[in-house]
């Protein structure tokens, strides 16, 4: 078991702790979260302590107020610290920074934000508008108070995750962002802390997400329409899913275009509800080839194409 994390709650704690570690070669490492921790979460500090070596590694535990919308699930957000500090330290964190909305906004809402652009607008964008300004905006207060070398966040948010580096390359942060990938529950669902909202009938069919995208990605050999057209099938099998999006796009979630080479990368994102819980997920695919996408799926290695399962 490592040592238990110092924790800072407030900006001046967190300042005081990393001060001894500034000048120093090493290099900082950050786990931004809301908390409500799981393995998920733990394989990012992973990825943060791989990359940083013996440099420390800070994780934040802050439900930001900013990136919900008002119909949103702010105030049931689960909020966990016991076993969230169990999460840190059995995964040998370093510092975990645990601040109050006061902290982060003391003027309440900041009048300077961040425009995240086009990308912003589309996907999740679209249900949730001002949900990727909101979480621009706190990760970018992180990075400032923390100063990190590294950032680590997960693939499975991979619009957010895409958004931060863009923001870290076009606002010039020179901070190294990391996309973890996305751990699954055996079946093949993405580990989310809002899996936790889904009843025993719910959680059997918010599996039919990662099957879809399994769907897609066998039929991508055929094409971006093909991979959709799959994925569409496969989920009209699971009558609890109610889809939100379901999207083909490059690995920078641009459109691809009509023609493709074989082999060209792309993205399958999917959105859907599953009772009143709103879940997301995606892999990555290889458009008119048969290889697999690069994810990783239970067991440890790429699920073959052929292996594609249908629930019964
Ligand atoms: O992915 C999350 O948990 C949040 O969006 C983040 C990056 C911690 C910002 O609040």
């Amino acid at each position: 078991m490592s040592a238990a994390p110092r924790v800072a709650s407030s900006r001046a704690e967190l300042a005081a702790l990393l001060a001894d570690r500034r000048g120093r070669p090493d290099r900082v490492g950050l786990v931004p979260t809301m908390g409500a921790l799981h393995e998920g979460h733990a394989s990012l500090m992973d990825v943060a302590r791989q990359a940083v070596g013996t440099g420390p590694v800070v994780a934040s535990i802050f439900v930001n107020p900013l990136q919900f919308g008002p119909q949103e699930d702010l105030d049931r957000y689960p909020r966990t610290l016991q076993a969230d500090l169990e999460v840190c330290a059995a995964t040998g964190v370093d510092i975990v920074f645990t601040p109050t909305v006061e902290e982060v906004y003391p003027g309440g809402e900041p009048q300077v934000t961040l425009d995240p652009g086009p990308l912003a607008e589309i996907l999740e964008g679209k249900t949730r508008p001002g949900h990727f300004r909101g979480v621009l905006v706190v990760v970018a207060k992180l990075f400032g108070l923390v100063r990190p070398e590294v950032a680590v966040f997960g693939q499975k948010d991979y619009q957010q995750l895409t958004l931060i580096r863009r923001m870290a390359t076009d606002l010039c942060m020179d901070i190294d962002v990391v996309g973890a990938e996305t751990v699954r529950e055996p079946d093949g669902l993405a580990m989310s802390s809002r899996n936790r909202y889904l009843g025993a009938e719910q959680r059997q069919q918010a599996v039919g997400l990662s099957r879809a995208l399994l769907a897609a990605r066998a039929a991508a050999i055929e094409g971006a329409a093909a991979a959709v057209a799959a994925a569409r099938a496969e989920l009209a099998t699971w009558p609890a899913v109610e889809v939100d999006y379901l999207a083909v796009t490059d690995p920078s979630l641009e459109p691809l275009p009509a023609e493709v080479p074989a082999g060209t990368e792309g993205r399958v994102l999917v959105a859907a509800r599953v009772g009143t819980t709103r879940l997301i997920d995606n892999m990555s695919i290889v458009l008119g080839s048969p290889a697999v996408g690069r994810d990783t799926l239970p067991g440890g290695a790429d699920r073959a194409v052929s292996s594609v399962e249908v629930h019964p």
